[in-house]
């Protein structure tokens, strides 16, 4: 059932290409230049309505509402409000028929998550969800869903569903857009075309997993990693380090770059390895001072770097190259490197990858 892979967690990882292709497949209508989100149930009427947009996940479904504020808002030039499932509804949201909100979640079984759909049901709001399992909880409370076809997540911390969300947030943005005339057919047909492109590029990414693991062997005794990233990076930079501290128990900060100074490089000395997520175009000189900074104290740097190598950032050993992309989609580039980086630490250290301690694949509870 593992179909020959060491752990569920690696077999997903790897099944991240297929996971994009099903859920763009039946949404990308190729013959007529078209988005078509028909379980959506939101029409152009629908759209019209709509003046805000509020997005509420937990965990790792956190991070994909993250990426998908950046990527909606810019867009849609809507507003997107981000909230975590457990603090929505206490702190009195201001909701109503022209809000959309949209819950995501892998399970669709995920207590707070639910409790905050609740909430937007309640307050007249159009509530809508992303979610992978057919049937779940919160798509029978929702008005309407996109589907991750990622299929069945086993591995108890979550990869092909999270990159898998992140195509449904890219599809949903575009559908929004064209729905509201914020993106003419050609621009669409770029931005499919970029789609397109992605799982031929996570593949790879996957082919050369390998590179990742002299990194794994010589960190893998660290007791604490730092995780920076900008811009749409940032939610990566946070999923990186959820990733490593849950499957290897290795204590893992994600921050925004911009906001070392403002404490975590007090942390920084020659046992901290500082992983830095470097995209291209306006914020990479940024990265690159804070890659000079964690250098000058003599922190470890381990670099993704979107694009060419870069000889200003360090030795070749200390980097992993990421394939061009549009800048909606590098997140999902981005965060495959460091599922896997988790991955082969978890392995070296001889955890439960699979089940790792104290977690549950579906937190039903409060
Ligand atoms: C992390 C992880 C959890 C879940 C969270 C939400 O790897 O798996 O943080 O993302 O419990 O679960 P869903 O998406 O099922 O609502």
């Amino acid at each position: 059932e593992k179909a020959g892979y060491k752990h569920f967690m690696l077999k997903e990882i790897h099944e991240q290409s297929q996971a994009i292709i099903d859920t763009f497949r039946s949404a990308v209508d190729l013959n007529r230049g078209e988005i078509r989100l028909d379980d959506l149930n939101l029409d152009g009427k629908g759209v019209a309505g709509i003046r805000k947009i509020c997005l509420i996940a937990c965990g790792t479904s956190y991070h994909a509402c993250m990426v998908g504020k950046y990527m909606i808002e810019n867009m849609c030039r809507i507003p997107v409000e981000v909230d975590l499932g457990s603090e929505f509804r206490y702190r009195g949201p201001l909701l109503g028929q022209d809000t959309l909100l949209v819950v995501i979640s892998q399970s669709g079984e995920t207590a707070d998550t639910r409790a905050a759909l609740q909430e937007g049901l309640e307050k007249g709001a159009v509530c809508r969800a992303i979610v992978n399992v057919v049937g779940s909880s919160l798509v029978r409370m929702a008005g309407g869903v996109i589907y991750t076809h990622a299929g069945p997540e086993i591995g108890v911390a979550s990869t092909k569903a999270f990159t898998a969300q992140l195509v449904a947030l890219y599809l949903f943005g575009l559908y929004f857009a064209v729905a509201s005339g914020r993106l003419d057919r050609q621009e669409l047909s770029a931005y499919i075309q970029e789609l397109i492109e992605l799982p031929r590029k996570v593949s790879d990414i996957l082919a050369r997993s390998e590179e990742l693991s002299g990194l794994a062997r010589r960190f893998m005794n660290c007791r604490d990693f730092l995780y920076l990233g900008r811009g749409i990076l940032y939610p990566i930079a946070l999923e990186g380090a959820l990733k490593l501290k849950e499957i290897s128990y290795i204590h893992a900060e994600g921050y925004a770059a911009g906001e070392m100074k403002h404490g975590p490089i007090a942390l920084i000395d020659e046992q901290m390895p500082v992983v830095v997520l470097m995209q291209k175009g306006p914020l990479f000189e940024k990265m690159l001072s804070n890659v000079q900074e964690v250098k000058a104290r003599g922190g470890q740097v381990i670099a993704l770097v979107e694009g060419k190598a870069d000889e200003r950032i360090g030795p070749p050993e200390n980097r992993f190259l990421i394939p061009e992309s549009s800048p909606w989609l590098a997140p999902v580039l981005f965060t495959v490197p460091l599922q896997l980086l988790a991955y082969q630490i978890a392995v070296l250290r001889g955890t439960d990858v699979d089940q790792p301690r104290n977690l549950a694949k579906s937190v039903t509870v409060e």
